[in-house]
């Protein structure tokens, strides 16, 4: 046996050559070393073809291309997407371990956004869930079932912030918050990576788009985006952080430009603030063309420039297009890319590799079936439903039905199985979709059902006498209306975002049948509802709510179960406010309802003056039609006795913050306190509000529960012009709230 004085010297010693590795950087990492092994043996073809993401259409039928085969076996394709054929994942796959010059395995990527085959609401919806369980079993289902089919990388999640919702990638985002965003960033990379990356049912994830996608000026598509650095950093980095810090292995590069150079193409970016800052060791991929897209933008000259700039910059991985394959060994040849920056880039694809054991283990396990459309992953995909959708009117308590009512159930939206998958919902089957109709039909309810539209742009009133007549013998109509899955999602940015075709018609006729009237939205994005709001009784938001939405809806319809969503977005009157935001800064003249003169008020012949008007729209005034945060229940709730443990706060102690929550009503009910806080001094501004923190409670009627929520030092820092990451001292307000626009209010001073 050892004693303990050797045993304290040996530790002494590793300790010592440990210190010495970190600093020469010298690496003790297995994976390190199985890396250079490998490629001491690859050829400069070999290593290019591992930078090289080829697609082949899901579509493909017969045999595949022999010359795909070819170039898989010699090594000239490192990854692969949509190949959506098991055969055929297996037989590339085995072409590349068993005939390519070393046996790399090929990496087999989709993209998994919201489920695979098991669809669970789209992402702004399960940000509406604010349920970081959520996110992550819906994760984890969705990679149990897509590694299935030989996927082992998702492009997935989607983190760009949005704050605009005429922007059709909305529907993907995790909406306007990054905290909130964080916290679901992390939940969505350990639910799709799992436990281990090496575990059969492991995607890795893909932390996307890097970055600032959201901020395309107009929510146009693809547009240019203008993000001073401050603002990058603490309003689009932080989901990006909180997902590398949950060790997500790739990172997409965005589409966009940020003031004047592609993301693709930015080395500050790429190497800097990636790999620099953020700690980033996995390897990064293009997005579709995203590298030779920089000759449209007018930052690369060609093709092989684009190349060169791409790998100056640090991206690894080229998707679809071919300036890597065609042009890599030209400049390297020329000594504009030198083997060390190659290697670098293909050490980094490696590396995932063997992290996921895919030498060991290239093939699906025959036994992994991927248990798709298990009755356990629809009960979760029907929670998520349940958890994302949102109520956001509902006069009267016309909400839970009362279920002895006849119900006429019409709109484009009621009866559409692949309508409510929504965008990236490529392989859930619609066979499987249960609507609204279909969960009333299984539920025994009695309703009359005519669509009215057929489907969401549908102009025609040629059915809305039918539909008006099916009201007339109801005592309630559920009108499900939106959008269908086309109107959101890339490339489908909207200028008007009211509800499309004659949607707001047939509301507005049904309406004067006088019978109540419950709006359910199946949408990608927020909807404008300024026209007709007024002629509803109540207004539910399951955004696309996936394979179970009606089952969730019927639920929730029924009092079965609680609307449990909180708006991610800001929700506006008309998209003309967009983008509109709940942490915006102060401006000089903050808009206040006291100095608000309504285009209607002002005099006619007014003399040439601010007639006290501050910073807001002369019509559409400055709020919006529903906060950030915002989402009813089936009861009530009060908040009263805010506490601070103390009105000072320091480097040394956190604060607490405590709030009495009681439930008001007569129903057992959920709500989601909300915690925000506001910097009121600082070296740049501020932004009026905060969100640093949230909990669901549920309560018993006239129940109460003390609510507690420790605010850190860490909570108040951020980058200012110096980019310099710390708190100022000052005076600091806090609110706890059921939403940001409301909250009981306390403050506090940092020393
Ligand atoms: C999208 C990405 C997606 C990729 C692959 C692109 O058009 O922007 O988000 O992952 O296609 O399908």
């Amino acid at each position: 046996m050892m004693n303990k004085s050797k045993l304290t010297a040996m530790s002494l010693v590793i300790a010592l050559f440990l210190v010495s590795c970190a600093k020469n950087k010298v690496s003790i990492d297995k994976t390190t070393q199985k890396v250079s092994q490998l490629m001491a043996k690859m050829t400069l073809e070999e290593k290019i073809g591992q930078l090289n993401l080829r697609g082949t259409s899901s579509r493909v039928k017969g045999a595949l291309p022999e010359a795909l085969k070819q170039a898989v076996r010699d090594g000239k394709i490192g990854a692969f997407l949509n190949v959506m054929n098991k055969s055929f994942v297996a037989e590339l796959q085995k072409i590349a371990v068993e005939e390519s010059p070393n046996g790399i395995p090929l990496l087999f990527s989709r993209d998994v956004i919201h489920g695979f085959k098991t669809i669970f609401p789209i992402p702004l919806g399960l940000a509406a869930s604010w349920d970081v369980e959520v996110a992550e079993s819906s994760s984890r289902v969705a990679a149990i079932e897509a590694s299935s089919y030989g996927v082992r990388w998702t492009f997935a999640p989607m983190l760009d912030i949005a704050r605009d919702s005429r922007w059709g990638r909305i529907a993907e985002s995790p909406g306007e918050d990054p905290f909130l965003a964080a916290q679901l960033a992390k939940a969505y990379v350990n639910g799709f990576q799992g436990d281990r990356l090496s575990d059969p049912t492991s995607l890795i994830a893909c932390a996307k788009h890097f970055i600032g996608y959201g901020a395309a000026i107009g929510g146009r598509d693809y547009n240019t985006a203008t993000i001073n650095k401050e603002l990058l950093q603490n309003i689009y980095m932080p989901p990006f952080k909180a997902a590398i810090d949950a060790g997500a292995q790739t990172v997409m590069t965005a589409f966009n430009e940020i003031n004047g150079i592609p993301a693709s193409g930015d080395k500050k970016l790429l190497t800097g603030i990636l790999r620099k800052q953020l700690g980033f060791d996995g390897f990064v991929v293009s997005d579709w063309n995203s590298i030779t897209e920089m000759i449209p933008h007018g930052f690369a000259a060609n093709e092989k420039h684009a190349a060169e700039i791409a790998i100056n910059a640090g991206l690894d991985m080229e998707m679809t297009s071919a300036s890597y394959e065609k042009h890599l060994k030209e400049l390297i040849n020329e000594g504009k890319i030198t083997i060390k920056q190659l290697d670098f880039l293909v050490a980094n694809i490696l590396r995932v590799k063997f992290r996921m054991n895919l030498f060991e283990n290239p093939f699906v396990p025959e036994e992994h079936t991927g248990n798709l459309y298990a009755p356990k992953h629809l009960e979760l995909a029907k929670k998520a439903a349940i958890k994302s959708t949102v109520l956001l009117k509902n006069n009267n308590n016309m909400l839970p039905l009362n279920k002895t009512r006849t119900v006429a159930i019409i709109g484009p939206l009621a009866n559409k199985p692949r309508e409510q998958l929504g965008t990236w919902s490529f392989d859930g089957d619609k066979n499987h979709t249960v609507t609204p109709v279909t969960a009333f039909t299984k539920e025994n309810r009695s309703f009359h059902f005519v669509e009215g539209l057929n489907y969401s742009r549908d102009r025609s009133s040629k059915n809305f006498k039918k539909a008006i007549a099916v009201a007339e013998k109801s005592d309630v109509v559920l009108f499900f209306g939106g959008e269908e899955a086309i109107l959101s999602g890339e490339a489908h940015s909207r200028a008007d975002i009211s509800l499309p075709g004659a949607q707001e018609q047939l509301i507005k006729a049904l309406a004067k049948t006088g019978k109540p009237i419950v709006l359910i939205i199946m949408a990608g994005r927020p909807i404008s509802l300024s026209n007709i709001i007024h002629e509803v009784d109540a207004v539910i938001m399951a955004w696309h709510p996936g394979t179970m939405g009606g089952s969730a809806l019927h639920d929730i319809l029924y009092g079965d179960a609680e609307p449990g969503g909180r708006l991610p977005v800001t929700w506006v009157k008309t998209a003309g406010q967009l983008p509109l935001f709940y942490n915006h800064k102060n401006t000089g003249r903050p808009a206040k309802p006291s100095e608000f003169v309504h285009i209607d008020s002002i005099p006619i012949g007014a003399w040439q003056s601010s007639l006290g008007n501050t910073s807001h729209y002369l019509d559409a005034g400055y709020t919006p039609h529903f906060p950030f945060g915002y989402g009813l229940g089936y009861t009530k709730f009060a908040y009263s006795n805010l506490k601070m443990s103390s009105k000072k706060m320091t480097d040394k102690e956190s604060l607490t913050v405590r709030v009495t929550v009681k439930n008001t009503g007569d129903r057992t009910g959920e709500d989601l306190v909300q915690l925000y806080v506001q910097d009121l001094v600082g070296s740049i501004t501020r932004p009026v509000k905060e969100l640093k923190g949230f909990q669901r409670v549920s309560l018993e009627p006239g129940a109460q529960t003390e609510v507690e929520f420790k605010i850190s030092v860490e909570d108040l820092k951020y980058y200012n012009s110096d980019l310099t990451y710390g708190v100022e001292p000052g005076e600091f307000n806090i609110w706890v709230g059921p939403h940001s626009a409301t909250g009981l209010k306390s403050s506090f001073r940092y020393e």
